[in-house]
């Protein structure tokens, strides 16, 4: 079959393969292809256990896999092929050397430019969907101009806004999708050839067109004030528990207000995920590299806040079992870092799972999705620890529950059963609000949400 148009995403993971995967199943004229340096992930994305969960994706690889969607290794081969290329490989937080800790880690990226310079023999688009710093697209034009005069590249900035657990339905009904270009006759053309591809599906007012530079901003910005909403949530129920108020009624109260809304204001442990954090230290970089050290933080205050919140909660839990938990099983309930993934990049388990284990109580992790990943995460702790996929077995013998993830499933537990089964008195630290405290207390439990009173026999 001739298709219309050939497009590749470089880099198989959480945003490029389902990114991808929407392409293809919405332009059956078009080939797409995903490649990634990582056999593994290749392989996986070709069977039928898709390396990453996502609420109906599996359904649409079925469906567009070997028709119009491919899944390869050979990078250097599919960019040759291929005239637009969107870069989707990862950008995580530097751990080394200048900026370690904070700044972007554009390794992985740099040798993504360098593979496509090297590699194409024809004129390409070339989309950032990575997360990147302002500027970035400026010093991939440098390295895409540094070659051959009669190949040339625009660049655009095409951010993806999608959160995992809910991508399917993301990409497929966007808020908006933001496309950044230079303003020359070239990257107006460009702009238009990427607008082309999602009034596939998306009706034009959706996409919004903007100069480069702003596009590539907009999305750390975006990713900031989402995480800001919840350390501004997550600071008030600290007090709501100190003044006998409830964070719910409060956030519902406010959330109300049209000018505020109520989303991102559920009080918690706190966000994780691969994004947040990384893309708010970016920005905290950002503003100190551009002389801004108010504005700088004034931004990691949030992560700061987000910390807080997974230490007041350790503190709580040490605190409500008479000091020690040396010995004490505790049935940690949810890895995941939200609810309907598997991911736990940055999970707030992982941190309290390691406080747990630093205080020497034995830890049991539950998840109906994310125990491989949680094991690999604490490959390296010392202590027991041991993963149950079962909540009830999970809970079985231990002394409290710890609610890390708004797992649906986890609302409707038999909590009566589950209070048969544990060593007395029965603890139930509830990190996302998710049970009905009021019904736990009434069957046994000692019940300590965030943000409101604790409901206790002592
Ligand atoms: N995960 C999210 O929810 C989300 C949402 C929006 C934006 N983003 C951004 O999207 C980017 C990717 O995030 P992710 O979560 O998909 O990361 P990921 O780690 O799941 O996937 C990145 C993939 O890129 C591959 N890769 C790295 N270098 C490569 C190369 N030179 N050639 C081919 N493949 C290569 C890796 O092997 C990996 O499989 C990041 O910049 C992230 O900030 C992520």
């Amino acid at each position: 079959m001739k298709f219309k148009k050939k497009i590749l995403g470089i880099g198989a993971g959480y945003v490029g393969a389902p990114s991808m995967v929407m392409i293809a199943s919405k332009c059956p004229d078009y080939k797409v292809t995903v490649v990634d340096i990582n056999p593994e992930r290749i392989a996986a994305w070709n069977s039928d256990r898709l390396p990453v969960y996502e609420p109906g994706l599996d359904a649409i690889v079925r469906k567009t896999r070997g028709r119009n969607l491919f899944f390869s290794t050979d990078v250097e081969a599919q960019i040759q092929e291929n005239d637009i290329i969107f870069v989707c490989v990862n950008t995580p937080t530097k751990t080394f050397g200048a900026g370690a800790g904070m700044a972007a880690d554009l390794q992985y990226w740099e040798k993504t430019a360098r593979q496509i310079l090297e590699n194409s023999k024809t004129s390409k688009i070339v989309i950032e969907k990575s997360t990147l710093p302002i500027k970035t697209a400026q010093a991939m034009e440098r390295i895409l101009s540094s070659g051959k005069k009669n190949v040339t590249f625009d660049v655009l900035s095409n951010p993806e806004f999608m959160a995992e657990g809910t991508a399917v339905n993301d990409l497929e009904n966007p808020d908006r999708v933001l496309i950044g270009s230079r303003e020359t006759k070239s990257g107006l053309a460009a702009r238009a050839a990427l607008v082309e591809i999602y009034t596939r599906w998306l009706p034009r007012e959706k996409i919004i067109t903007s100069n480069i530079w702003s596009a590539e901003l907009s999305k750390l910005v975006a990713n900031a004030f989402l995480a800001q909403r919840v350390s501004s949530i997550n600071s008030i129920s600290a007090l709501c528990e100190k003044a006998d108020a409830d964070i719910s009624e409060v956030a519902h109260a406010v959330g109300t207000d049209s000018r505020i809304g109520a989303k991102f204001l559920k009080a918690g442990i706190g966000f994780g995920g691969s994004c947040f954090k990384k893309d708010i230290l970016n920005l905290v970089y950002l503003c100190r590299f551009y002389g801004l050290p108010e504005v700088a933080a004034y931004w990691e205050s949030v992560v700061r806040i987000n910390e807080y919140q997974q230490d007041r909660f350790i503190a709580n839990i040490l605190r409500s079992m008479f000091n020690t938990l040396a010995g004490k099983k505790i049935c940690v309930l949810g890895f995941a870092f939200k609810a309907d993934t598997g991911d736990t990049r940055e999970s707030p388990a992982i941190h309290i799972t390691r406080k747990l284990l630093a205080e020497h109580a034995e830890v049991v992790i539950s998840d109906p999705q994310a125990l491989a990943n949680a094991a690999a995460d604490l490959a390296h702790e010392k202590g027991k620890i041991s993963y149950v996929e079962d909540p009830y077995r999970a809970a079985a013998g231990c002394h409290a529950l710890a609610v890390m993830t708004d797992w649906e499933a986890y609302r409707k537990l038999d909590y009566r059963k589950i209070y048969k089964s544990m060593v007395k008195p029965a603890f139930l630290f509830d990190g996302r609000n998710i049970v009905d405290h009021r019904k736990c207390f009434e069957i046994g439990f000692n019940v300590f949400p965030i943000g409101k009173p604790a409901l206790t026999r002592f």
